[in-house]
C-alpha cells in the first residue's frame, strides 16, 4: 500500500527530505546540524499565557473598532468578528515584529526579492500589514512622492509613521476601493490562515496592480521535517501541526505542507507573468552550523514560544471543539518538543514573485 499524501502531494509518513515530491523544494539545500550544539532541553516553557455595522468600504478607525474580543487570556479583533483566528495583543505584536526581523536575515537584508525600482515614485500595498512595519520600512526606502499603504482588519499600526505611509482598516476579502491598475507593488505575507479565496484574492491583487506592476506573496507551510529523522511523526509538535492543518483546511484556509506550488499555479492561473517561486528551509532552533541558519534558528524558536499559541488556541477551540485549557496543553508540549534542539526540525518558507503583463503582452502559461 502506498504512503498517505497531503493534499500538496507530500507523503505524510516521512519526516525525512523525500517526505515531499515537491520539486523545487528538493532544490533548496539540507541543513547542516552544527556538532558543537549544546543541548538546552530543561528550558521549560512559560504556560503562563494569561498575561459598526460595517460593509465593504475602507473606512478611518473608529473607537468601536478598538472593541477586543477577549478569549483563553488573549485579544483577538471585533471587525468581522472571527474572519481572522489569530490574536491582536501586545504578545502578538511582539512576535510580528521578531517574524519581521527573522525575515530581513533570511533576505539579506532586503525586504523583498522582487526587482523593483525604490529610485522611482510608486505606489505600494502591504495587504494585512499587521504591525504595519514592512510597510513602514518600505516607506522609508521610497522617496518622499512615494506611497505605501498597509490595510487590515486590526487597528494594531502605529499613529506615527513616515509621511508617506498610511494605514486603512479594510477586509481583503471585499471589493477594494481602490482603483484598478493602480499599484506598482503589493506584497503579501503570512496571510494563509486570513485568506479563505485565494483565486478571488490573488485575482484582485492582478486587478488594482498597474501593468508591469509586482506582486510578492510570502507564505510558510505548517508541518515541519528533519532531514536525519530526528523528528518523531508522533510527537507533540507533529500531533499540532497536524491539528492545525486539519482545523484550518475545515476553515477555508490554505494551510497545507508547502503551499509555494499551489500559489504559483495560482498566479500563473490570474495572468501573471515572469512568476518565480523562491523557496527556503528555516531551522527551528539555533542547530545549524551556519551562522546565520543558526541565527534564523534561534528567531523561529523564540517567535514559536507565542507563536504555537497565536497559531494554535482560537483555531483548536473556535474550529476543533477542544477546551481552552486542553488547547493550551497541546501549543505548549509542541513548544517543549522545540526545546530539544537534537531534533533537527525545520519548515518551508515560500516567496512567489510575479508581474502584471503589459497589454498585448503574450504571455506563457506553462
Ligand atoms: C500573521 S499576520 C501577518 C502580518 C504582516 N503581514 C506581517 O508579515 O508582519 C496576519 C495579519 O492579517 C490580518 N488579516 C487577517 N484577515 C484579514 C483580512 N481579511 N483582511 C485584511 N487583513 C486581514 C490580521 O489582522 C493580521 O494582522
Amino acid at each position: 500500500m502506498s504512503a498517505p499524501l497531503d493534499e500538496d502531494g507530500a507523503n505524510m509518513t516521512s519526516t525525512g527530505r523525500n517526505s515531499t515530491d515537491n520539486a523545487t523544494i528538493h532544490n533548496v539545500a539540507a541543513i547542516t546540524v552544527d556538532p558543537q550544539i549544546q543541548y538546552d532541553i530543561d528550558n521549560d516553557v512559560d504556560t503562563d499565557y494569561s498575561d459598526r455595522e460595517l460593509n465593504d468600504a475602507t473606512f478611518s478607525v473608529t473607537s468601536t473598532i478598538y472593541n477586543y474580543r477577549e478569549e483563553n487570556g488573549r485579544t483577538y479583533h471585533r471587525y468581522k468578528d472571527g474572519a481572522y483566528l489569530m490574536p491582536n495583543d501586545e504578545m502578538e505584536k511582539d512576535r510580528l515584529d521578531i517574524v519581521h526581523h527573522m525575515y530581513l536575515v533570511l533576505l539579506e537584508g532586503h525586504l523583498t526579492l522582487a526587482p523593483i525600482d525604490t529610485e522611482k515614485p510608486l505606489k505600494v500595498l502591504d495587504v494585512g500589514t499587521g504591525t504595519g512595519i514592512w510597510a513602514m520600512a518600505m516607506a522609508d526606502h521610497l522617496s518622499e512622492d512615494s506611497e505605501a499603504i498597509g490595510t487590515d482588519l486590526s487597528p494594531i499600526q502605529p499613529g506615527w509613521v513616515p509621511a508617506n505611509c498610511r494605514f486603512e482598516i479594510d477586509d481583503a476579502e471585499n471589493e477594494w476601493t481602490y482603483d484598478t491598475n493602480h499599484f506598482d507593488f503589493i506584497h503579501t505575507r503570512h496571510l494563509s490562515q486570513s485568506i479563505r479565496d485565494w483565486p478571488a484574492y490573488i485575482s484582485r491583487l492582478y486587478d488594482h496592480l498597474r501593468p508591469g506592476g509586482w506582486i510578492e506573496i510570502a507564505e510558510h507551510g505548517l508541518r515541519c521535517y528533519s532531514d536525519d529523522g530526528s523528528f518523531p511523526l508522533d510527537s507533540p509538535l507533529a500531533l499540532y501541526t497536524e491539528k492545525l492543518c486539519e482545523f484550518g483546511r475545515r476553515e477555508g484556509f490554505l494551510v497545507s505542507s508547502n503551499p509555494g506550488n499551489k500559489l504559483k499555479e495560482m498566479v500563473i492561473q490570474a495572468g501573471f507573468t515572469d512568476v518565480r517561486h523562491v523557496p527556503y528551509n528555516l531551522p527551528w532552533g539555533p542547530w545549524a552550523e551556519d551562522e546565520r541558519l543558526k541565527e534564523l534558528g534561534r528567531w523561529a524558536f523564540i517567535t514559536f514560544k507565542t507563536g504555537a499559541a497565536a497559531y494554535g488556541l482560537a483555531l483548536l477551540t473556535r474550529v476543533g471543539g477542544i477546551t481552552g485549557e486542553d488547547a493550551q496543553r497541546i501549543c505548549n508540549d509542541a513548544i517543549n518538543t522545540l526545546n530539544d534542539w537534537r531534533l533537527h526540525v525545520y519548515n518551508f518558507h515560500h516567496f512567489i514573485i510575479a508581474r502584471k503583463p503589459m497589454p498585448g503582452e503574450v504571455v506563457a502559461t506553462v
